[in-house]
This record gives C-alpha cells, sequence and structure tokens, in this order.
C-alpha cells in the first residue's frame, strides 16, 4: 500500500467534516444578520415602511401627507342628510331629517328591500309586526318564565307602535339603526346607508298599519 494513503484519508474525512460541524453550529446558534439568500428573484427591494424617516423630505417623513384641500372620491360623507340621518336649520343647527335623501327613491321596489332587510336584521327582536315581541324576545321570556338564571339583564325591545316612536321622524329612526339606542347595538357595520334608509321606511310603513295587538302601546 502507498504510504501516503493513510494521511490523506485522514485529510479528506476531516475536512469532510468541516460543513456538518458549521451546520451543527448554526442549529444551536443565532444571527444577527439575514438567513443566506441564493436566489434574489426581486425578493429584497429598496422601501420605506409606515412612519420611517426619509431625509429627502424637509419635515424628514417617508409617508406624504395629502395635498391641503384634498377630498377623497367616493369618501365624502358631507352630506348630513344622507349619512347622518340629520340637516341644518336657517341657523344653521343640525336637526333630525323629516323627509328622505334626495339621492334615495323611495318607491314600492325600495320597500320591498326595506322590508327583506328588516326581516334580516330587525324581526328577531322587534317582531314582523314591530310590536316588540321577535322570537328572540319570546325565548327570554319563556326560559325566565321556566325559572333559568341569567336573564335579568335582558332589555324589551321597543315596539314601533308606541306615541314615542311613532312621532319619530324619519331621520331619528335611521340615527338609531345606524347608532344603536340604550340597550340596542348599531347596525352601520352591517347595514349599508341606502339599506338602512329602506328599513327606515318599512319601520315607517309598519307604524301606519295597524298592528292587531299594540304590546307596548
Ligand atoms: C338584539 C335585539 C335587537 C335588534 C336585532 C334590533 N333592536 Fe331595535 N331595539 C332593541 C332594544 C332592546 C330597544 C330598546 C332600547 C332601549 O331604549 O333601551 C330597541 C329600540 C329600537 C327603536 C326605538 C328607539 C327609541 O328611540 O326608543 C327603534 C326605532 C329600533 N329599535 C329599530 C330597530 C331596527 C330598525 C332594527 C334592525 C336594523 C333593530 N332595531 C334591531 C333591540 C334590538
Amino acid at each position: 500500500m502507498l504510504r501516503w494513503i493513510i494521511p490523506l484519508a485522514i485529510l479528506v474525512g476531516t475536512i469532510a467534516a468541516v460543513p456538518l460541524a458549521v451546520i451543527a453550529r448554526a442549529r444551536v446558534s443565532t444571527s444577527e444578520k439575514p438567513r443566506l439568500h441564493g436566489w434574489q428573484d426581486m425578493d429584497n427591494q429598496p422601501r420605506f415602511k409606515a412612519q420611517q424617516e426619509n431625509p429627502l423630505y424637509a419635515d424628514g417623513r417617508a409617508m406624504r401627507p395629502p395635498v391641503p384641500g384634498t377630498v377623497a372620491r367616493g369618501e365624502s360623507f358631507l352630506d348630513t342628510h344622507l349619512y347622518q340621518g340629520r340637516v341644518a336649520d336657517q341657523a344653521g343647527k343640525l336637526g333630525w331629517a323629516q323627509s328622505f335623501p334626495d339621492d334615495l327613491t323611495v318607491d314600492s321596489e325600495f320597500l320591498a328591500r326595506g322590508k327583506e332587510r328588516y326581516e334580516i336584521y330587525c324581526s328577531m327582536c322587534h317582531g314582523y309586526a314591530g310590536q316588540g315581541d321577535g322570537m328572540v324576545h319570546k325565548r327570554v321570556e319563556q326560559r325566565k318564565q321556566a325559572g333559568v338564571a341569567g336573564f335579568d339583564a335582558w332589555a324589551a325591545p321597543a315596539s314601533y307602535h308606541t306615541e314615542i316612536v311613532k312621532a319619530q321622524p324619519v331621520g331619528q329612526i335611521y340615527n338609531t339603526i345606524t347608532n344603536g339606542k340604550n340597550n340596542m347595538a348599531g347596525y352601520r357595520a352591517q347595514i349599508p346607508v341606502a339599506d338602512r334608509w329602506a328599513i327606515t321606511a318599512y319601520v315607517k310603513a309598519l307604524q301606519l298599519a295597524k298592528p292587531k295587538q299594540a304590546p307596548g302601546n
């Protein structure tokens, strides 16, 4: 056997163990440097993160504020009648709107939409005729009578056929749907503006129709 073959085998064996040792070390230690990224594929690009500094601008901010006077298209909520159910009187003071916003056409289709939305979002509490006797309320009453604990805080849904609610202008009903009232939560997140007005129209229609018996009246 050649004499140099044993030292060579030892040398090759030692060198071959180096990558394994490096990997073993990397697995138990942490590093500040980013990991090796062999194929760039435009994965890293220069950019600014939110709220970062940028010395290029006089104010030093990377995020640019909108040009003064900018109004976002389709996102201006300046129409208080449509969005808040309130209109300004001659002195500029806002009060409940007595009429529907001009952008909406109040016809039978609108009312049908309101009925459909009402039955989805409101009837389970207020009842199909708006008498405050929806299924959820009935169930609570049933449980209470059966002596089940935990329903003491239940607030009965209002009837729409009381003088107080009947006297409310459409803007105020719209506002109740939007922002809620006392124990009732608002529905601004679930129901779009036009549908809230459609439901308002339907609530008014329910008030005009005479319920058979009106609890809470
Ligand atoms: C989870 C049950 C519940 C649902 C759903 C609900 N309400 Fe109510 N609503 C109430 C309760 C409770 C009250 C009484 C609030 C109070 O005065 O404490 C009320 C009160 C009202 C009033 C009378 C407000 C006033 O000024 O006295 C109106 C109008 C009304 N709701 C409309 C609606 C409409 C329209 C919907 C559907 C978009 C709806 N509610 C959905 C529980 C509900």
